[in-house]
């Protein structure tokens, strides 16, 4: 997904945009490029491949002052990463910056005879030169016309040779967030680039027209007739956007879980229990419901797999987790009587917003566990349950996971309540067993040197192996995700029980298996695969609880994390994991925060 802002006030807009493309460049970083009016009202282009320090530097040897601009940073979907590619795309009288994926652009291109005028290889600027051929001097009926034309998602924000000082947006699907501040009219496809200038936004409803002024901001439906936009107050403040002394978005997110943890679970606790009211979620909710059917993308599928593991031995119903971009193009069995749970941290991911309308229209209630505010998964589900982890810059996800974990144990515990499986001094009990994890993650993050100097051994190879049964193998799958995603090592979860079915013939020596071990009912077998691994000369790192027996030498490091109830390690297992993960990339000189291929949400397919 890419970043977009736009800006039109009395102030420098190249210094607005270029502040606002940092703060939005996790959202893609392949190139990075502006457009704004410059004093004789010509609109100027400054496009280059790379981050946004590229850009800026360029753009320090302007000199003229500008008041109205656009801005963009690319993660490429169509076309490779060149400066060509980069956004804006200028087209006859029309400047352009998209996010999402125009999937007729095809057609387009031959319907239009586009191809001899095209400088690129993208679908975006297919659009503009649409948007141009249609244009007449209404901007109004020109988007419009484009909008009848186009098939696919689209956060568009666009200039008008001949409308200096005036930017137009429309979206579907793609996000962007808008406000009339102090500073002037702002756009944005994500708050963290309005919040250094205002407390109040609000979401640009799909299909909708926004026009931006340096004294206004008006929204309009197609046909051109005001709209009320429904104002929403930012619950973040800038230091939460802000590394705040730390290296790395990534660790002081990793710090940052305690107190997410806090802020997820104490609002929602009444006489020792969970309670959703607040949240307007009914029980019948959870009473009514014959089956769960679990659907998310990457990390916020691992926590699917963890309260699959966590719910079904306590609810006795299926528990089913679906990746969403399989789910979206299947003919699931589901129904009125299947409660879906929709996990993501963004709210925006597309293929998860796919599965989410696919389950609404097959008649089954959806509730929606989301990080961001008034996103739209958020928006478009029955019903949501906020995480309050606060905004997570980071490409990798760490505190998202565990505060979707926390949600998620919370829904349980109430479940198992109000399904009659948990009487109330369980429900307390387990309430109280989430709320004891904190301190532990709590110790390992105080601890976090002793997975500095483990990730040694762990850099100089090219396979990693992460093992586990029950909730341990479940922990595995988010473990090999976050030491792939940022150090590049190849990583994979197995079941332990699994390995010796194939993959142990990758076992050799020094090879790392990470071996988790914190489920006692399991604990004998796990330290047979744990000796089944060590047989063939495997490096073994070993996690288990604090009073684990094991023998001298069994594993090359051993980590030991604080005594809990088995349910409830992989609140510590995990900030193990993503340290692991962390100091892996640090170690390889990585980019932590903004690994190469990612970007922090998925809003193209
Ligand atoms: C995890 O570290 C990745 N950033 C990625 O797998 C992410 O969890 C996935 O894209 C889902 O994003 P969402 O939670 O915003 O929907």
């Amino acid at each position: 997904m890419c970043g977009i802002i736009g800006y039109s006030g009395p102030l420098e807009a190249r210094d607005i945009l270029l502040t606002g493309l940092s703060q939005l460049e996790y959202r893609g970083y392949d190139s990075a490029g502006i457009a704004y009016f410059d004093t004789f009202s010509d609109i100027h282009v400054v496009k280059k491949i790379g981050k946004v320090a590229n850009l800026k530097s360029i753009c320090a040897l302007e000199t003229d002052t500008a008041h109205c601009g656009i801005g963009h940073t690319r993660w490429a979907t169509h076309g490779g990463v060149s400066d060509a590619n980069a956004h804006p795309h200028r087209a006859g009288k029309v400047t352009l910056i998209h996010n999402g994926i125009i999937e007729n652009y095809h057609g387009l291109t031959e319907e239009f005879d586009l191809e001899d005028q095209l400088a690129s290889q993208t679908d975006s600027e297919v659009a503009a030169w649409v948007l141009d051929r249609f244009y007449e001097g209404s901007p109004l009926d020109a988007i419009r016309h484009l909008l009848e034309r186009i098939q696919g998602s689209y956060g568009f924000c666009i200039m008008f040779d001949d409308r200096p000082g005036e930017i137009y947006a429309v979206r579907s699907i793609s996000p962007l967030v808008a406000s009339y501040t102090h500073s002037g009219a702002l756009i944005a496809s994500d708050l963290t680039a309005l919040i250094p200038y205002t407390r109040s936004y609000f979401v640009v409803p799909e299909h909708h027209i926004v026009k931006l002024t340096g004294y206004k901001i008006s929204l309009m439906d197609l046909e051109g007739n005001a709209v009320s936009p429904e104002m929403m107050k930012v619950d973040w403040n800038m230091d939460s956007a802000m590394k705040n002394g730390f290296p790395h978005f990534m660790l002081k997110e990793i710090h940052e879980q305690p107190e997410a943890l806090k802020q997820t679970i104490l609002p929602r606790m009444a006489k020792g229990i969970p309670d959703f009211e607040d949240d307007r979620i009914p029980d019948s909710l959870f009473t009514r419901c014959s089956q769960i059917h679990i659907i998310a993308c990457g990390t916020a599928m691992h926590a699917g797999m963890v309260a699959k593991a966590l719910m079904e031995p306590v609810l006795r119903i299926p528990v089913t987790v679906s990746i969403a971009s399989e789910f979206r193009y299947e003919d699931p069995l589901i129904d009125e009587k299947t409660l879906v749970m929709i996990i993501s941290q963004s709210g925006e991911t597309i293929d998860t917003l796919a599965a989410l309308r696919l389950a609404k229209s097959c008649g089954s209630m959806t509730l929606a566990i989301v990080n961001v505010k008034g996103s739209t998964i958020a928006r478009e589900s029955d019903y949501v349950l906020y995480t309050h982890a606060g905004p997570e810059i980071a490409v990798a996800s760490t505190k998202a996971y565990s505060v979707q974990l926390a949600a998620l144990y919370m829904i349980s515990c109430r479940m198992a309540f109000v399904r009659e499986k948990f009487t109330r001094s369980e429900a307390k009990a387990f309430l109280t067993e989430l709320l004891d994890a904190i301190p532990a993650m709590e110790t390992m993050i105080r601890k976090k040197e002793e997975e500095k100097h483990l990730v040694t051994h762990l850099i100089q190879q090219n396979d990693v192996f992460f093992m586990g049964r029950g909730l341990d193998y479940a922990f595995s799958l988010e473990g090999a995700l976050k030491l792939k995603e940022i150090s590049y090592i190849h990583a994979e979860a197995y079941a332990a029980g699994e390995l010796k079915h194939g993959t142990i013939a990758l076992i050799a020596s020094k090879v790392p298996v990470i071996a988790i071990a914190t489920q006692e009912h399991v604990f004998a077998k796990m330290i047979s695969n744990v000796r089944e691994v060590k047989a063939r000369g495997a490096f073994v790192i070993l996690l288990t609880k604090e009073h684990a027996a094991v023998e001298e030498g069994l594993a090359d490091i051993h980590i030991r994390i604080p005594d809990l109830d088995d349910r409830f390690t992989v609140f510590p297992i995990a900030v193990i994991l993503q340290l692991i993960a962390y100091y892996a990339s640090i170690g390889k000189n990585l980019d932590v925060d903004q690994p190469r291929n990612l970007a922090k949400s998925v809003t193209v397919e």
